[in-house]
C-alpha cells in the first residue's frame, strides 16, 4: 500500500487534500494522471451499465435534497455508527473496529467485556457507546434558526428513488428497468482510512433496478452475475482476489432483505468494494408516505399496478480505483534493473500511447513526431509527448504510469514511414508503419 501511495503522489494521481495547509482527514485531491484514470473508469462503467443497455436510463440529481429525503429513507434514524471516546485522551473511535468480530449494533455492555486498548495511548478507560449520525449537517439559505437544516447526501441512491415517479411519466419505460447514477456522496466516517479506503467525501456509481416484487431473486442472480463479469472482464480485476460474502441479517442496512457485499484483497487485507442489496420496495413507499404521491407502476400489457421492488448494485469510485491500482501495480526486471509497472488495461490507462523522437535537437526528427503525435491524438485524445532524457529512462516514466505503448521516431521513420512500438509489459519492440498504429 505504500508503494501504491508513493507512486500516487510522486507521479500526479493523487494527493492528500488540502495538503498545503496540513491536509483535511478522510479527502483526497485528484492529479491531472489521477482525473484521467478515474473519468476512464468513470466511462467505462457508464458505457458498459447505460450506453450499452436498452433497460438502463442515466440520471444526475442535485447533491442537496430537501431534508424529508432523510427521514423516508431511515438515514436521520438509523445512519448511526457506535462511537467511543478514549477518557484518558479523548481519542475517538468506532467501536466495532476495536473489537474483533463485533459489528455496528455493538452494545456498551459488551464493548466494556471486551475492554479493548486504546490504539492511540494503550489505555483501557472507556466511555459509553454513543450513536454518531454521519451525514454531514449544513444551513442552507441566509437564516440559521433551524428550519434551514439540511444534509449533503450520504448516498446518491435517494436522488434516483425520488425521481423514479418523474421518469415513468415522461419516458415511459417498461420494467424491469434501472436508474443509474454517478456523483459525489459524503460521509462524516469516525476513523477515515486505508488511503482512499474510507473516506468522507467519495464518488458513488449506483443502479437501482425495478423489478415486480415476484421477480426479485431472478434479477438479484442476473445482475450480480453481471457484475462480476464487468469488474473482471472488462476492468480486469484478478477473479481470485474478489469473494462474495453474503451479509447476516444484523450486519445489513435497515432497508436490506438481502446483501452481498463483493469484498476485494486490498494490499492492507480483505475489504468490502461494493454491494449488492434487495431493497425491496422500502424507498419507494415510504416516499409515498412521506409525500402522499403514489409510487406505483401501471403494468401496460396487464393493466397490474404497484409498487416496484428494487435491486441496488452499488460501488464506491475510489474502492474500484484502488482495487484497480492495487491489481495493477507490479515489480519486475527488465534487463537485470528492477522497473515499476502499472499494468492497467488499454480503456483505463491515463494515457493509450506515448510518442517521442529519438533525438529532440534533430529538427527533422521532431517534426516526424509531432506529425504522428496529432495523427494518434485525433484518434484516440489520450496521448502524450516525451522527448526528456535517453530512451530508457522514458520507457521507465511511461512504465510507471501504465502508458501501454510508446511509439520512438527514428531516421528509418523518414526512409520509410516505419516507427519503433513498444509494449509495456513484455518490453517487445517492433517496428510498424505509421498508419498501422
Ligand atoms: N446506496 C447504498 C449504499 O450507499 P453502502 O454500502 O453504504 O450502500 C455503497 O455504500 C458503496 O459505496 C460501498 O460498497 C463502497 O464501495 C462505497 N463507499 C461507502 N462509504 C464509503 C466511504 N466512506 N469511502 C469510500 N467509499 C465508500
Amino acid at each position: 500500500m505504500e508503494n501504491i501511495v508513493s507512486l500516487c503522489k510522486r507521479r500526479g494521481f493523487i494527493f492528500p487534500g488540502s495538503d498545503i495547509y496540513g491536509g483535511m482527514a478522510g479527502t483526497w485531491d485528484f492529479g491531472p494522471l489521477g482525473v484521467m484514470l478515474k473519468r476512464n473508469l468513470m466511462n467505462t462503467w457508464w458505457s458498459y451499465w447505460v450506453d450499452g443497455r436498452d433497460d438502463m436510463y442515466g440520471i444526475d440529481a442535485a447533491i442537496i435534497m430537501n431534508p424529508k429525503t432523510w427521514e423516508a429513507s431511515g438515514h436521520v434514524d438509523t445512519f448511526n455508527d457506535p462511537l467511543v471516546e478514549c477518557k484518558e485522551c479523548h481519542g475517538r473511535f468506532r467501536a466495532d473496529k476495536l473489537v474483533e468480530g463485533a459489528n455496528e449494533s455493538i452494545s456498551t455492555e459488551d464493548f466494556l467485556k471486551a475492554n479493548p486498548k486504546c490504539p492511540t495511548c494503550g489505555k483501557q478507560s472507556w466511555s459509553e457507546i454513543k450513536k454518531f449520525n454521519m451525514m454531514f449537517k449544513m444551513n442552507v439559505g441566509p437564516v440559521d434558526d433551524g428550519s434551514s437544516i439540511a444534509y449533503l447526501r450520504p448516498e446518491t441512491a435517494q436522488g434516483i428513488f425520488t425521481n423514479f415517479k418523474n421518469v415513468v411519466d415522461t419516458i415511459y419505460p417498461d420494467l424491469p428497468f434501472g436508474l443509474a447514477q454517478q456523483g459525489k456522496a459524503f460521509r462524516n466516517e469516525i476513523s477515515p482510512r486505508d488511503f482512499i479506503l474510507r473516506d468522507r467525501e467519495c464518488s458513488q456509481m449506483e443502479i437501482e433496478y425495478f423489478v415486480h416484487p415476484d421477480t426479485w431473486e431472478e434479477h438479484f442472480e442476473k445482475l450480480s452475475e453481471e457484475y462480476h463479469h464487468f469488474l473482471i472482464d472488462v476492468l480486469g480485476l484478478p477473479a481470485e482476489k474478489l469473494h462474495d460474502y453474503e451479509v447476516p441479517v444484523e450486519d445489513r442496512a435497515h432497508y436490506s432483505k438481502r446483501t452481498i457485499d463483493l469484498e476485494f484483497d486490498y494490499p492492507n487485507g480483505r475489504e468490502e468494494l461494493m454491494g449488492i442489496a434487495y431493497r425491496t420496495d422500502f424507498d419507494l413507499s415510504n416516499i409515498a408516505k412521506n409525500s402522499g404521491k403514489s409510487q406505483e407502476y401501471r403494468d401496460k400489457n396487464t393493466g397490474e399496478s404497484f409498487v416496484p421492488h428494487v435491486i441496488e448494485p452499488s460501488i464506491g469510485v475510489e474502492r474500484l480505483l484502488l482495487a484497480v491500482l492495487a491489481s495493477a501495480y507490479t515489480e519486475d526486471e527488465i534487463d537485470g534493473k528492477p522497473r515499476t509497472v502499472l499494468k492497467l488495461s488499454e480503456n483505463l490507462a491515463p494515457y493509450r500511447f506515448c510518442v517521442s523522437p529519438l533525438l529532440k535537437n534533430k529538427s527533422e526528427l521532431v517534426e516526424k513526431a509531432r506529425e504522428v503525435y496529432g495523427l494518434l491524438r485525433k484518434k484516440y485524445g489520450n496521448v502524450t509527448w516525451d522527448d526528456s532524457g535517453n530512451i530508457g529512462k522514458r520507457y521507465r516514466k511511461q512504465d510507471e504510469i501504465g502508458t501501454p505503448h510508446c511509439v520512438v521516431i527514428d531516421f528509418d521513420t523518414l526512409e520509410d514511414g516505419t516507427v519503433t512500438i513498444r509494449d509495456r509489459d513484455t518490453a517487445e519492440q517492433k517496428r510498424v508503419k505509421v498508419e498501422e498504429l
